[in-house]
């Protein structure tokens, strides 16, 4: 085949389509420049999907006339000029691309007036060339794209419905009202109003944009040597929806890979699933630590180093779930309203040691303490500030029901156990003293799986197990660490090989040990259908209120959740 040059114009359609993807595309640039050139009201109006048209007005600086055919230029911008100006740019353009793409790959018209202007201009192509008018224009500027990808009917083609384009507009837009709540922003679909969002605050923002009460929003800002994270968080229990974390790395929303495994770590074992909270993740570094200019459309990054995001960001959220913690929000009760208020003046034995618990007391039945409270060893009035207030029973040997001025508390028994143990294991590693089995046992696993487990051995090893691989698929185990003995021990060895085998190999030791301990807690925590006692309900109400992470469980499932008065009237159509 012969070679010859491809056209200007062909030439300029296929680097568009690197920063032109979809309709959400433009409204990305649109909103960066009109954020770069300092406006404080935007509004982005799409008509469908974007496919069509998108106008993105704004009352920043304004293009001046002389400008205007320049702005549409390949590498024309006004951001930079130097490759020190390259080095210290914060705005979000700077590669003068944008407009210049846009404009080969769809119409484009501006409207702009420069604030000490008399008058505003439009450009505006008329029969294959670009001319100036004089318009009347408020303040700022006006960017109208009309007819995406007209001219190249193989990327249209590729483009998903109306829905499903907005969609994505309605993404970055959000995107980027996170970054700057002191912009008030609109958007409006097909002439309606989709959101208007005011100036507010970056709490403000976060919970306006996810629909939360500000008390449903933890807030955190560190700075680390020369990086600072501020982070926004949902208290896990009120998100449910699975929306990504949002990250910005000097304001700019990146994807990088380092920063999701730190988020992905952080949730294990802390959040579940299901209830991931919303996050909202802001990295501030000097621009001499990154490197933005990977790509066109400036979405990825990469950091010098690594290691130090990683442990940040990981730390950072970590801090924020531990605190995560709704007991939190009631620490002082008073059981006013509680019949079953002791009456006499001894205290309720605060964080009852674990090891008596082991000897058979000699306790009251639930029934007689029922019939007469003050079984229970009685109180003083401090004692009734328990946030997680005073025993009622347990409810099929599973739950355990408590109750205090607000309400009723039922309690997992198995999530708050294995959340008390878990914290103390960690806490103090005395616990783990190892017992030797009387008969040694074997069990096997695949040989690929064995093999990567290895070498963290002798991790294990130092927290109670006596293990060695003997033969290519079976580990022998000669002694457990002495809180599992009699517990299902060969099933936590499982999930302890499973869970490392799933840790990545840059996972540090401390994360294999948060899965070697997740694992012993769990197996040796008490099961559902266990009957509890009453000096053990009452333990497990106290040690879960004083406990770090005490209300999520190791796998991030609510390990005691409160129905107040005011729903429980709601239930029974109270004061109606
Ligand atoms: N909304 C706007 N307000 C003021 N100036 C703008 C606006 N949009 C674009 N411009 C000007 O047009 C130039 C080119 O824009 P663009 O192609 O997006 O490149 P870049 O943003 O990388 O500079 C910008 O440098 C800026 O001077
Ligand atoms: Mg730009």
């Amino acid at each position: 085949m012969k070679i010859t040059k491809l056209s200007q114009k062909l030439i300029d359609q296929i680097a568009a389509g690197e920063i032109v993807e979809r309709p959400a595309s433009v409204v990305k640039e649109l909103l960066e420049n009109s954020i770069d050139a300092r406006a404080d009201k935007i509004s982005v109006k799409v008509f469908e999907g974007g496919s069509r048209l998108v106008i993105v007005s704004d009352n920043g600086s304004g293009i001046q006339k002389d400008d205007l055919a320049l702005a549409i230029e390949n590498h024309a911008t006004s951001k930079i000029s130097t490759q020190e100006d390259l080095q210290n740019c914060n705005s979000h353009g700077f590669r003068g691309e944008a407009l210049a793409a846009i404009a080969s790959v769809a119409n484009i018209k501006i409207r702009s007036k420069v604030r000490h202007s008399e008058n505003g201009f439009e450009l505006i192509k008329t029969s294959g060339d670009w001319d100036i008018f004089l318009s009347p224009v408020h303040n700022g500027t006006d960017i109208i794209v009309e007819d995406l990808f007209h001219n190249v009917p193989a990327r249209k083609r590729f483009l998903k419905n109306n829905t499903t384009e907005f969609k994505h507009c309605h993404s970055i837009f959000t995107q980027l009202s996170l970054v700057y709540p002191e912009i008030e922003f609109s958007l409006f679909h097909q002439g309606r109003e989709v959101l208007h969002l005011r100036k507010s605050s970056g709490l403000g923002r976060f919970a306006e944009i996810f629909e939360l009460k500000a008390e449903q929003v933890k807030v955190s800002t560190k700075q680390f040597e020369d990086l600072k994270i501020n982070l926004f968080m949902s208290t896990n229990q009120e998100a449910n929806k699975k929306i990504a974390p949002f990250v910005f790395v000097n304001n700019r929303p990146i994807k990088n890979s380092t920063v999701s495994y730190a988020i992905k770590n952080a949730f294990k074992n802390r959040v579940h699933e299901l209830h991931k909270p919303y996050l909202l993740l802001f990295i501030t570094t000097p621009n001499h630590c990154i490197n933005f200019n990977v790509h066109p459309n400036k979405k990825e990054v990469h950091f010098k180093n690594n290691n130090a995001i990683y442990k940040a960001v990981y730390s950072v959220i970590c801090e924020l779930l531990s605190s995560n913690d709704p007991s939190e929000r009631r620490n002082k009760l008073l059981f006013t309203n509680s019949k079953l208020r002791p009456s006499h003046e001894t205290e309720i034995k605060r964080g009852v040691d674990l090891d008596s618990l082991k000897e058979n007391y000699l306790l009251p039945k639930l029934e007689q303490v029922f019939a007469n409270p003050s079984l229970l060893g009685g109180t003083n009035q401090n004692s009734a500030k328990f946030d997680l207030g005073y025993p009622i029973g347990q409810l099929n040997d599973t739950y355990i029901l408590a109750q205090n001025t607000n309400g009723l508390l039922i309690v997992d028994t198995h999530a708050a156990h294995e959340r008390i143990l878990l914290e103390d294991l960690k806490n103090n590693n005395n616990q783990l003293c190892s017992q030797k089995l009387a008969i040694p046992e074997c069990i096997d696993f695949e040989e690929e799986n064995l093999k990567l487990f290895e070498n963290r051995l002798e991790v294990i090893n130092q927290y109670g197990f006596q293990v060695k691989i003997v033969g290519e698929t079976t580990l022998l185990i000669e002694g457990v660490p002495e809180i599992l003995s009699g517990k299902k021990y060969t099933v936590a060895l499982h999930d302890i090989v499973k869970g490392i085998v799933h840790l990545d190999s840059t996972s540090s030791i401390a994360e294999t040990v948060d899965e070697i301990l997740g694992n012993i807690a769990c197996k040796a925590a008490i099961k559902a259908n266990h009957k509890l006692n009453i000096m053990e309900i009452e333990y497990i109400l106290r040690k879960i209120e004083s406990t770090t992470n005490g209300g999520i469980c190791n796998h991030g499932r609510p390990t005691w959740v409160e129905l107040s008065m005011k729903s429980l009237d709601k239930l029974f159509y109270r004061g109606r």
